[in-house]
């Protein structure tokens, strides 16, 4: 398989890439200050000399909360980009694997989300993610869209980012006390894990399509916080407190578990528990030496 990476700075980026190189999966990884993925007639020209026979697409604008303000920018990179890589990849007759987010649904369902639901995203990053995965499934005949919540993965250590597993390591590490919803649900999704079936999607060749990928289980933000400080034997203070002591810019849905039924029976194997994820992970960012800045 011959493919290009977009976005191999990110978390998911860097599984995606370490995962090939295990697979001995020949792939062309680029971060954004080596292709950004806004300049469509440079993703063209790479995509017509190197021809590729899968694209991901691991790069997205993900300040959830400045998207607010920032409503073009994550357009420009979360749609209008998408929409060219996508026609790019038709042109070419590369597979488009792209990710979305949980952040496309309202959250007031009472059972998780089926890809046959309908998106009603409340934020503007839901909205910018929806037209995403709109312009990836019209523009390119062979696209997976693989929607995902609550990334963490190794890379979030060095990245500019973060993610949530840092945050709390980070304050137990300060032993300053924690403050964390537990009226808020989602399923944390393990990069190592994600990444890992994302390219079983491709070697299993499942009919191309949307499908929801998440972590197995759902829990609070707190639940969470409270497993991965158990996992990094911290005993910081963590303190359960409810989504409206906790006000953000951007509106966040109560619970947007997504159901991976569809993708399960398509033949991907399920997520890991999110116990043997958070042991991983902190496994992992063990052995991993932080990149200089
Ligand atoms: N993180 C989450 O909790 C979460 C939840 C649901 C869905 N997702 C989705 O999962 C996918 C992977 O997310 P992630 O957690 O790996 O995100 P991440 O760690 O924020 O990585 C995204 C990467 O995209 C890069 N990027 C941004 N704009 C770019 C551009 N114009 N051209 C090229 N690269 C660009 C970023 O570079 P810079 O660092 O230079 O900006 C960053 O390296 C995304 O589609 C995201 O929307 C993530």
């Amino acid at each position: 398989m011959r493919a290009i990476l977009f976005g191999a700075g990110g978390q998911l980026g860097v599984d995606l890439a370490r995962e090939c190189a295990e697979r001995k999966i020949s792939v062309l990884a680029l971060d954004r200050s080596q292709l950004d993925i806004t300049n469509a007639a440079a993703v063209r020209q790479l995509l017509e000399s190197y021809r590729p026979e899968v694209v991901f697409n691991a790069a997205a604008y993900n300040k959830v909360d400045l998207a607010e303000q920032e409503f073009e920018t994550a357009l420009q990179i979360n749609a209008a980009a998408v929409r060219d890589l996508a026609e790019s990849c038709e042109s070419v007759g590369a597979t488009l694997l792209h990710y979305s987010t949980d952040l496309v649904f309202a959250g007031d369902k009472k059972t998780p989300y089926v890809e046959s639901d309908t998106p009603k995203p409340l934020s503007f990053y839901g909205v910018s993610k929806v037209l995403g995965d709109v312009y990836a499934s019209t523009s390119c005949s062979s696209y997976y869209v693989l929607r995902v919540s609550g990334v963490f993965g190794s890379a979030g250590r060095y990245s500019n980012h973060g993610n949530f597993p840092e945050f709390v390591l980070r304050r137990c590490a300060e032993g300053s006390p924690l403050q964390i919803v537990d009226d808020r649900f989602t399923n944390p999704t393990f990069g190592t894990a994600l990444a890992k079936r994302s390219l079983d999607v491709l070697e299993r060749q499942i009919p191309v399509g949307l499908y929801h990928l998440a972590g197995r289980e759902t829990v609070s933000w707190y639940d969470f916080a409270c497993r991965i400080a158990a996992a990094a034997d911290c005993r910081a203070e963590i303190t359960p407190i409810s989504r409206s002591q906790y006000e953000t810019p951007a509106p966040r849905p109560v619970n947007s578990a997504l159901s991976c039924a569809k993708i399960e029976a398509a033949g991907i194997d399920p997520m890991p528990h999110l116990d043997d994820c958070i042991q991983q992970y902190m496994a992992q960012r063990k052995r991993e030496r932080p990149r200089s800045p």
